[in-house]
């Protein structure tokens, strides 16, 4: 999560706020989110992984009279209605990972693999953390993974957070490449620790049944292009992360495997703000590029780092969806002290094609903090089925495109829909309007500078007349 732009409130008119109530009392309400169910589909077609993100553990975080010392990660703030499960004040209590993880295991989805985007210490101040705090607490939660998923194969990579100073990932060997590495050789090929441990990414095959293609997993290292890493602060190809991608890509294209990519921080412009990409604005066009020049072999690309839900849909030059980009929701609360808003702790299931590997579905499962905490017993459910909640047949390219388009038309309910679940059903009355639709709107297609300007200018014009 970036906390400097949590800030941001954009300004309001008051018909963009009449008419998104109005929206809201007549059918928002009316199209709850399903009753809780289990995914049903045919296992010779379809397979299926877990994503979790932002885990965010606290291991201060505890019940007490005083509400500013409930835990670390509030910074001083009161937490606002701490109970057993966490607060949204704060990061993850330990009992909040733990439901998480035995909901999943206990759900008895059949999986194959399960992706992990990193980022698992709590937010609290630099001094307050050491290289052996970080080190020990992403022990703690592979330790604890592996302990609900013995025998299930884990994709894991590196969040902002797991480092000390938190961001600021070098781009050669360094104590904690090395200390993370040796924790998820239990996971990951010799090759794959080995590139590892120089510069904190990775690629993996996946191969359950030798008699279909093979997926490629690209775990990267997306903290190398954050802003506030000064680290890598004009270097053209940090840890040459670049030129590796392409080579990864362009023999992935030859041995007609398929990759899914996998990363913390997103590509691409955050959904709440205007104009920000959430890496380095020239990694993010270089990537794009890539992106774009490689999208036959890349079946998929999987985030988290924002805490909310969110999907991008990358174009072509020519305006044809060619990838499918998801932005999972965390599972820590914590919200920033000047945020006014947050989201419940989510967990993500997708099923996939086995044999094109292209998205077929995801199910989005919550936890409602506030109903566990009143009931002291963490009851997680089904949030949505973005098939059905949108309408849509698949999640591949074209069908998101599809979907984004319908998000797009003025005074769509489904958008509506799309910004109470990109909170992940905090609040449902709370409206988007005319400034926040149009960010949301431009950062779903448009991942690159010139067509982002472009849809900002557009709709700007379509708005204001
Ligand atoms: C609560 O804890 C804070 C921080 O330790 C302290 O400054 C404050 O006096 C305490 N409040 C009460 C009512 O004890
Ligand atoms: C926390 O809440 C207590 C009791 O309501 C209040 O006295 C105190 O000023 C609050 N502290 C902060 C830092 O907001
Ligand atoms: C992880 O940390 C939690 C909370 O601090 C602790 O209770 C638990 O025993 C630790 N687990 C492991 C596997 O280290
Ligand atoms: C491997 O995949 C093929 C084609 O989908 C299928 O017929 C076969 O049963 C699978 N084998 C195993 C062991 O899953
Ligand atoms: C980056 O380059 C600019 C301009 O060339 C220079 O002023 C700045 O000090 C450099 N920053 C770092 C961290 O090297
Ligand atoms: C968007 O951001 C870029 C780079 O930060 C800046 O050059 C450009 O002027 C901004 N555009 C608008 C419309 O604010
Ligand atoms: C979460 O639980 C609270 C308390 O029971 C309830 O008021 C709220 O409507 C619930 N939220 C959702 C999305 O179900
Ligand atoms: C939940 O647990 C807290 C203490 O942890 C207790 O004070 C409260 O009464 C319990 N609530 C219910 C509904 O059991
Ligand atoms: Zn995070
Ligand atoms: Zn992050």
């Amino acid at each position: 999560m970036e906390r400097p732009w949590s800030a941001v409130r954009l300004s309001r008119r008051l018909w963009g706020l009449l008419l998104c109530h109005a929206l809201l009392q007549q059918d928002f309400f009316a199209r709850a989110a399903p009753a809780c169910a289990s995914p049903k589909v045919s296992p010779s077609v379809a397979g299926q992984f877990w994503h979790i993100s932002d885990l965010h553990l606290d291991p201060t975080y505890h019940i007490t009279g005083n509400h500013t010392q409930v835990c670390a990660s509030s910074k001083g703030v009161n937490a606002s209605n701490p109970g057993l499960f966490g607060d949204f004040m704060c990061d993850s209590p330990y009992r909040l990972i733990l439901s998480a993880l035995q909901y999943m295991r206990d759900s008895g989805q059949q999986v194959s693999f399960m992706i992990w985007t990193g980022d698992s210490p709590p937010h609290v101040p630099v001094k307050e953390l050491s290289t052996k705090l970080v080190i020990d607490i992403i022990g703690n939660l592979t330790a604890t993974i592996r302990s609900f998923f013995p025998d299930l194969q884990i994709f894991p990579a590196l969040g902002n957070h797991d480092y000390w100073p938190q961001d600021q990932m070098p781009v050669s060997a360094s104590e904690v490449y090395n200390a993370v590495a040796d924790f998820w050789k239990l996971w990951l090929t010799g090759e794959a620790v080995s590139t590892f441990r120089k510069g904190g990414f990775y690629t993996q095959v996946f191969q359950p049944n030798t008699t279909i293609q093979p997926l490629r997993i690209v775990s990267l290292n997306t903290v190398l292009y954050y802003a506030p890493n000064i680290v890598t602060h004009n270097m053209t190809d940090p840890a040459n992360q670049f030129e590796w991608l392409e080579g990864v890509l362009e023999s992935a294209k030859q041995n007609k495997e398929k990759v899914y990519i996998i990363g913390h921080i997103p590509v691409g412009y955050l959904a709440h703000v205007r104009n920000i990409t959430a890496i380095r604005e020239h990694y993010n066009e270089r990537l794009i590029d890539i992106f774009r020049r490689h999208s036959s072999v890349i079946a998929g690309q999987f985030y988290g780092h924002t805490h909310r839900d969110s999907i991008m849909v990358l174009l072509d030059k020519n305006g044809k969806p060619v990838n499918s980009l998801f932005v999972v929701p965390a599972v820590t609360p914590v919200k920033a002290r000047l945020e006014a808003d947050s989201n419940n702790p989510a967990v993500r299931l997708y099923q996939y094609d086995t044999l094109s590997y292209s998205l077929l579905d995801l199910w989005q499962f919550y936890l409602n903090l506030t109903e566990a905490n009143l009931k002291n017993e963490s009851v997680w459910k089904l949030e949505y089925v973005m098939s059905k909640a949108y309408g849509i047949e698949d999640l591949k390219p074209e069908s998101l495109y599809e979907m984004a388009n319908q998000l797009s038309v003025p005074q769509s309910k489904l958008f509506q829909k799309y910004y109470n679940y990109y909170f992940v059903s905090y609040d449902p009355s709370l409206c988007c309007e005319e400034q926040c639709r149009i960010n949301q709107i431009c950062a779903i297609q448009h991942l690159d500078r010139s067509s982002y300007t472009d849809c900002i200018e557009h709709e700007g014009k379509l708005q204001y007349g």
